[in-house]
């Protein structure tokens, strides 16, 4: 079992990865060995993953309730959280209990919130599905919804008990959401892991026949490279900036197409854009921004941007909440594994870039 051992602000937690592991702890009536979460508590699902795997969890657990939520982002809110409350009300859910989320980011992120203000916090059990949930969102503490005025402007961080990763169930995830989460796993591999990006360029490309102990691996290196960051910057004050690469870029494309580009192929042309831009500013040689697009396209996510308006896009990087001092803040590589982050970049260059990849 491949188990990675977090630390974090107020004591760790385990993050295992195993596949099969939904199904032997369903079989073996215990979450974790040790019996940790025996008091029960609510798992929380959307109607897609409740009956694929929600209802055979709570059948096998008795004292466990299971709250089923729509699927899709337009459902992160407060309204959420609210209806959240009141069936953990409901469940009889105290401060013995546990939350269970299971799902992708969206249920991770509005079940973890809930999480982390019911009761002022009862423990949470992350079982991301997705694999943007596994590698990104079910690590590193982040909680929240969003508001009609923007994505995640409310939030806490609550680090969970455990995360448990069966990645036997990306079977059922559907093929874009698969390539979505590729463009963070490329992402972590970029940041710091060249293995993982050779692995993502030798088999990286879509199999509904997904080999797990592969995807393990897969899942297992990019989960490395998240922990390593958040662990030396819990409260995102430094270097967990890092993990920002390509989204200053990609935050735009999302805000700019209204949100018809989904998030992990904004990210993609993001990728290539902080690649393209770190060329342009001698900070690497052309072969990097040029592997990074050929990784891309392997996998089957865009490299280009079509018909946006540079312009436009560069207005709304100036909207994004990572912008600091009023100047906007890139983070750039010298090269694989070596991120730097660069706040004076003229605007002439990044419209360059933009244009370029049009
Ligand atoms: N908290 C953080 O640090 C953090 C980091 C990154 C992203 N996020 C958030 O995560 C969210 C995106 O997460 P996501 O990409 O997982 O989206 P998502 O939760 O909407 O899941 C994507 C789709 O895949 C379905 N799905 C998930 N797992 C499946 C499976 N195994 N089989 C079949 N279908 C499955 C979901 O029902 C959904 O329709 C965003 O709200 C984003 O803001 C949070
Ligand atoms: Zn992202």
């Amino acid at each position: 079992m491949g188990r990675i051992r977090v630390d974090a602000p107020g004591g760790g937690y385990d993050i295992l990865i195993e596949p099969g592991l939904l199904r032997a702890v369903i079989e073996g009536g215990e979450l974790l060995p040790g019996g940790c979460f025996d008091d029960g508590g609510v798992v929380v699902t959307n109607v897609t993953l409740s009956p694929l795997y929600g209802e055979s969890l709570v059948r096998a657990f008795p004292a466990w309730a299971l709250v089923v939520l729509p699927d899709g982002e337009q459902y992160k809110t407060l309204a959420s959280a609210a209806r959240l409350y009141t069936d953990f009300v409901a469940a009889g859910l105290d401060r013995q209990g546990t939350v269970i989320a299971l799902g992708g980011g969206v249920v991770g992120d509005v079940a973890g919130f809930a999480a982390a203000t019911y009761l002022r916090g009862v423990r949470l059990v992350q079982m991301p599905t997705s694999l943007l949930a596994m590698v990104d969102s079910s690590v590193g503490g982040k909680v929240g919804v969003d508001l009609p005025q923007g994505k995640n402007l409310v939030g806490a961080f609550k680090q969970p008990d455990a995360v448990l990763i069966d990645p036997e169930v990306l079977k059922t995830l559907p093929e874009r959401e698969w390539r979505c989460g590729l463009a963070e796993v490329i992402k972590h591999g970029l940041l710091a892991d060249e293995g993982l990006l050779e692995q993502v360029e030798q088999t990286g490309v879509f199999d509904r026949e997904i080999q797990p102990e592969w995807a393990a691996e897969l899942v297992r290196r990019a989960v490395q490279v998240k922990v390593d960051v958040v662990q030396a910057d819990p409260f995102e004050r430094g270097v967990r900036a890092h993990l920002n690469l390509g989204h200053t870029f990609g935050h735009a494309i999302e805000q700019v197409s209204a949100y018809a580009w989904p998030h992990g192929e904004a990210v993609g042309v993001g990728l290539a854009a902080a690649a393209w831009l770190s060329h342009r500013l001698w900070l690497c040689g052309a072969a990097l921004p040029e592997r990074v697009e050929r990784i891309l396209t392997g996998v089957g996510l865009p490299t280009r941007l079509g018909d946006f308006d540079p312009e436009a896009l560069y207005r709304a990087m100036g909207t994004d909440k990572k912008r600091q001092a009023g100047r906007l803040r890139f983070v750039l590589l010298r090269g694989i594994g070596q991120p730097v982050i660069v706040d004076d970049v003229p605007k002439e260059m990044v419209l360059d870039v933009l244009r370029t990849l049009q």
